[in-house]
């Protein structure tokens, strides 16, 4: 049965390894409805609950030898299917059809003509699609009819309407599909009959009565860090258990000016939560004097950061569960241990699970990041907090080339906060993904009234990204760049330049170390 359920209906997505899984995902929840993601190889009795299957793209092709496939018996659950692309041609392959290389593959924009017949298109015009693939279904299995066609695709649909199976050549899920929204409509309420009365309110209260329940009278641990997630979490399971739940919020100092003070005065004072701030400023501080390494740097952060976050558990006695702010993309990447590697370095000031908890809460575990944020304002977490661009746990250490001073950190806050005003006073805030700037380690000469000054180089970096495995730089109005910089050199002493960065990643990295 689906987990989520809660009353609600779900569909489940199985991922083939297509890079639109997640995107197929969220398109469903816009929907209202409940969806969830699982591997291919899923076994089909663990379906029988979902209102509908919907089968991914892929990379390969369906007749290479060790191809991706599902069993012939999830056929036979009397759900519906919508096979997408590679998902499409697993279809026909495994239900006896044909698949084969396209004399002319297709990519890209394709205008494609839709049965009328078909619930599937229901309401769809003959309209652009988006195509991407080398191979296409030559053959329909049995009971089966073609339901679109493009000029070099035939069978660019396919569908069996006794039996519910439907399945496009296309990717309806992309904003380059005409009516691709319509389509994914159609599958979820006329053929698989969805109600979408999935609402993100009634996930945040359900939520709340459900942890409630599973904690009991136990006692829960946080670790705060001012971030989206772990600031949502939190506050579900406050909700929830009030007082048994207590958070540690270790302030090492090299947090953005004034944002330590924000955290706990929102959650302290606002919310009357039972926090803990430890400022640790000196101590982190004192051990990354002298060191430059950004490796080196990272790891004696994260280190120390479990070494404050266990000194101060140690102080409450016994706590049975430990509360994390895990999201759905954490989940389905490690689950299919792709972008494992990548992640890991971006969990300093995460922190180990073997700690002796008896378990571990996870109340995000099923949302989307813009879910999340939905729920943070549910709960009155202010707009701050709900909206806060992604910021690394080893804070201002990489964004400071060389040496970590007070100095250089209280000069750095001075900068990013300046940069941080005038993008906001700019209306700019929610148009970029994150933005930043960087003490660069260059010096520079500079003339200030009479005299020549020799002072460091700010770099200011902003950039959109959907997935922050790449990223373009953004191209920042030059008003806000000039008012921004104006103000740096005249506002923060020792700074005497101000760049601007226009590299996308890759080949750079968002962050500067
Ligand atoms: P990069 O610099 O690798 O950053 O392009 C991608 C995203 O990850 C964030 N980032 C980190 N987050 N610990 C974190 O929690 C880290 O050590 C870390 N390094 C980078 C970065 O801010 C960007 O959003």
């Amino acid at each position: 049965m689906p987990k989520a359920n809660r009353g609600h209906q779900a569909v489940v997505v199985l991922d083939f390894g297509g890079q639109y899984a997640q995107l197929i995902a969220r398109r469903v929840r816009d929907r209202k409805v409940y969806c969830e993601i699982k591997p291919y190889w899923t076994d089909p009795g663990e379906l029988s609950g979902y209102k509908g299957i919907i089968f991914t793209g892929g990379p390969g092709s369906v007749y290479a030898p060790e191809a991706p496939l599902c069993r012939t018996e999830l056929f036979d659950l009397g759900i519906p299917v919508l096979g997408i692309c590679y998902g499409a041609q697993v279809m026909a392959q495994v239900l006896g059809g044909r698949v084969g290389p396209m004399e002319a593959p297709e990519f890209g924009k394709t205008p494609t003509q839709f049965s009328g017949e078909s619930l599937l298109f229901d309401g769809v015009p003959e309209s652009v699609v988006w195509m991407s693939h080398n191979d296409g279904i030559t053959a329909v299995p049995q009971g089966f009819a073609p339901s679109a066609g493009s000029a070099h695709c035939p069978i660019a649909a396919m569908e069996d309407r006794q039996r519910k199976l439907y399945a496009v050549q296309f990717h309806p899920e992309v904003a380059h599909t005409d009516h691709g929204g319509k389509m994914l409509e159609n599958f979820l309420y006329k053929i698989c009959a969805c109600a979408g009365d999935w609402e993100m309110g009634s996930f945040a209260w359900d939520t709340v009565e459900r942890l409630r329940e599973t904690i009991g009278d136990r006692r829960v641990l946080c670790g705060l860090s001012g971030g989206v997630d772990s600031s949502v979490a939190a506050m579900l399971v406050h909700k929830a258990v009030g007082k048994n739940l207590t958070c540690i919020f270790v302030d090492h100092g090299l947090l953005r000016k004034d944002e330590g003070d924000l955290v706990e005065q929102v959650f302290k004072k606002e919310f009357d939560m039972n926090i803990i701030r430890v400022n640790a400023g000196e101590r982190f501080l004192s051990k990354l004097q002298g060191v430059t390494d950004p490796e080196r740097k990272r790891k004696m952060i994260g280190e120390e950061f479990i070494r404050v976050f266990e000194a101060e558990a140690a102080k409450l006695g016994k706590v049975e569960l430990l509360c994390q702010g895990t999201i759905y993309p954490d989940v389905v990447e490690s689950g299919s241990g792709q972008a494992a590697v990548i992640k890991s370095h971006h969990n300093v000031g995460g922190l180990p699970e073997d700690v002796g908890f008896e378990g571990i809460v996870e109340p995000l575990r099923d949302l989307f990041k813009d879910e999340v944020r939905r729920v943070g304002t549910e709960l009155g977490i202010p707009e701050a907090l709900v909206w806060r661009q992604p910021f690394p746990g080893p804070g201002l250490a990489v964004r400071i080339i060389g040496e970590i001073t007070p100095e250089r950190v209280a000069t750095l806050q001075e900068a990013d906060a300046i940069f941080r005003e005038e993008v906001a006073r700019a209306g700019l805030e929610r148009d970029i993904g994150q933005y930043f700037a960087v003490l660069t380690g260059t010096r520079s000469v500079g003339v200030m009234g009479d005299g020549r000054s020799y002072g460091e180089t700010v770099a200011l970096r902003a950039v959109n990204t959907t997935d922050f495995m790449t990223a373009d730089w953004y191209q920042m109005p030059y008003d806000v760049l000039g008012r921004a910089s104006n103000r740096i050199v005249n506002e923060v002493p020792g700074v005497t330049r101000v760049v601007y960065d226009v590299t996308s990643k890759p080949p750079a990295t968002i962050e500067w170390e």
